[in-house]
């Protein structure tokens, strides 16, 4: 297809803030980095990965150029949920090392000009936290008790749960204790794993206790927190019953996004009913006080909040100028790759964020859904959280997959405002399909009786040396989760030197998006493209992207670079181009 060879532009965005000449608010442009401990690397070989392993390949992320890394929980946990089940939040985990490694891998991360971002879980905690063992310890209506969500049961003997609310991983979200003096008692809320009890928030002495924790890694020099459920920590009063609307597609945004898949156009601006256990508004005033604590710190500090909430405009509200800096965009996330689809959800994006002053973030994978490099070849729905596998009704075609990851990643590093990517991504990683259902470890699989595979397969230990034992993710061959027999084609070494490597192209994006100010730049939408492509310009670079199933035109200027081999003046299917 033709273009036009008058090509329109039309400014859709707010500039982004620029930051100050000391690199305040450095989180505005920034691309922060998942590491995953338990999957990253491995330096004791026991099959775990661990923070001495963080800090050994820490010089492969600067090199990769990121500017930031945010690890997932490391914290002393019984590892019910991998580590968001947390029983000391002021302790490293044994099996991760110790607080001085914590504090080795940090120093050495800001040595290399890297940030870093820890997780923090404040909507439950694990079953075996002190708090919690003290609550079962004591009598119902004990000040105890009231620092997490336990209440009577229903039924004449309260065998009952208290109302119908059902966990995110399957299951009702009620446990039922057995009281101290041996007869069956009260229940207690979970909106996870019943390995993680809910805390009430309402309670101060909680308020407390998690101010006391946030200074506790504020005072060691963390730039900042990733808050895990930012959405869930007030319940509604009462705890009224609860249906949600038929299969969610997110992790308890409220709203289904069935069909995301398959050419879902972006979510309505429309406000879904609220869940009683998410969105609610007493939120805002945690995050208000932990925007003052962050701010009795010198230095750019960042909270960043996972929160599955829709709409946008409701999920603005997080990142008000006295509240979070970030939010997830898991709407983003959630599109398929198709023009009008991304284009809406660019523009929403934008607008919602640019409202309260904030920048727009974007992510495609993280330890919580399918990895992207499959997902866009999916060709059936598959709400989030409930992983696939070997049953699955067709298989995505790997290369597609790999090709359309390519390019939407070169399409999101093109967008201003901060990005995240979660580790293996880098090197193109699939998801892993054929886990043995014996290795699978997410609760989700065990709470759903094995009919949701849930997410070990994006959390497969990482390939880094193709020759070696566990691809060199340690030295003995150990890996928590079995590595796929061919994924030495992905280690890192393999990839490192390759010009057409997924590893050279995310090195080059992020080069050039660095080099050209993308980051705190302003999206104008090209006019005159084919509809099946999206076409901007940030700066002083244009991007096309070409999400169907014919070549395309380029058009004027020179090529930055391509996530896939270009056909003369000609933009493939499913590849991304950056013109200069
Ligand atoms: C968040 C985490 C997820 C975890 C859940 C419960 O959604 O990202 O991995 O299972 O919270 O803590």
């Amino acid at each position: 297809m033709l273009l036009t060879s008058q090509k329109t532009m039309t400014s859709l965005s707010a500039p982004a803030q620029e930051p100050d000449a000391q690199g305040r608010e450095w989180w505005r442009s920034a691309v922060i980095y998942q590491v995953y401990p338990r999957s990253f690397a491995d330096a004791n070989g026991d099959g775990l990965g661990d923070l001495p392993g963080v800090t050994a390949h820490l010089p492969e992320l600067q090199r990769l150029g990121v500017d930031a890394i945010w690890l997932s929980p490391f914290f002393t946990s019984p590892q019910r949920d991998a580590g968001y089940d947390v029983a000391d939040y002021c302790q490293v985990d044994p099996a991760f090392g110790t607080l001085d490694d914590f504090e080795r891998m940090q120093w050495r991360a800001h040595e290399l000009g890297m940030r870093v971002i820890v997780d923090i879980v404040p909507n439950h905690t694990s079953s075996d936290h002190a708090w919690f063992q003290a609550a079962l310890a004591s009598a119902p209506g004990s000040v105890e008790r009231e620092h997490y969500l336990f209440r009577d049961g229903q039924g004449d003997e309260g065998q009952l749960p208290p109302n119908n609310w059902e966990s995110v991983f399957g299951g009702s979200a009620w446990t039922r204790v057995t009281e101290p003096d041996g007869t069956p008692g009260q229940w207690y809320l979970h909106l996870f794993d019943s390995s993680q009890p809910d805390l009430n928030w309402q309670d101060e002495w909680v308020r407390e206790q998690f101010r006391g924790v946030l200074r506790f890694w504020l005072d060691r020099g963390v730039d900042g927190f990733r808050v895990d459920v930012a959405h869930g920590m007030i319940k509604a009063p009462g705890l009224p019953d609860y249906t949600p609307p038929a299969e969610g597609g997110s992790m308890g945004g409220g709203a289904p996004s069935d069909g995301a898949l398959d050419g879902m156009q972006p979510a309505a601006e429309a406000e879904p009913p609220t869940a009683p256990y998410w969105a609610q508004e007493g939120v805002h005033d945690i995050y208000r006080d932990w925007h003052r604590i962050l701010d009795e710190y010198e230095g750019d500090r960042v909270l960043v909040a996972e929160a599955w909430v829709e709409p946008m405009s409701k999920l603005a509200k997080w990142v008000r100028s006295d509240e979070m800096n970030q939010a997830f965009n898991f709407a983003y996330l959630e599109m398929p790759w198709q023009a009008s689809a991304l284009r809406g959800v660019i523009d929403t994006s934008l607008a919602a964020f640019g409202s309260v002053g904030a920048p727009s973030t974007w992510v495609l994978s993280n330890h919580d859904v399918v990895r992207h490099a499959t997902r866009l070849a999916l060709t059936f729905d598959n709400p989030q959280g409930h992983g696939i596998g070997p049953n699955m009704p067709v298989r995505p075609d790997a290369e597609l997959g790999l090709r359309r990851a390519r390019a939407a990643t070169a399409l999101m590093l093109s967008l201003p405002g901060s990005s995240y990517l979660f580790q293996g991504e880098e090197l193109g990683l699939p998801e892993v399909i054929d886990l043995p259902d014996d290795a699978r470890q997410d609760p989700t699989w065990t709470r759903t009786n094995g009919e949701r595979y849930g997410r070990d397969g994006c959390r497969v230990p990482l390939p880094w040396r193709a020759a070696s034992p566990a691809f060199g993710f340690n030295s003995t061959g150990e890996s928590w989760l079995p590595q796929p027999a061919d994924w030495a084609r992905y280690a890192r070494d393999a990839q490192e030197g390759d010009p057409a490597s997924t590893l050279a192209l995310y090195t080059r994006l992020l080069a050039e998006r660095k080099a050209h100010g993308l980051g705190l730049g302003e999206v104008r939408w090209l006019d005159g493209y084919p509809e099946q492509v999206v076409a901007l310009r940030n700066g002083d670079v244009t991007v096309i992207a070409n999400t169907g199933s014919t070549s395309v035109e380029l058009g004027d200027g020179e090529v930055l670079l391509a996530s896939g081999p270009l056909d003369g003046r000609l933009l493939p299917a499913d590849t991304t181009v950056w013109l200069a």
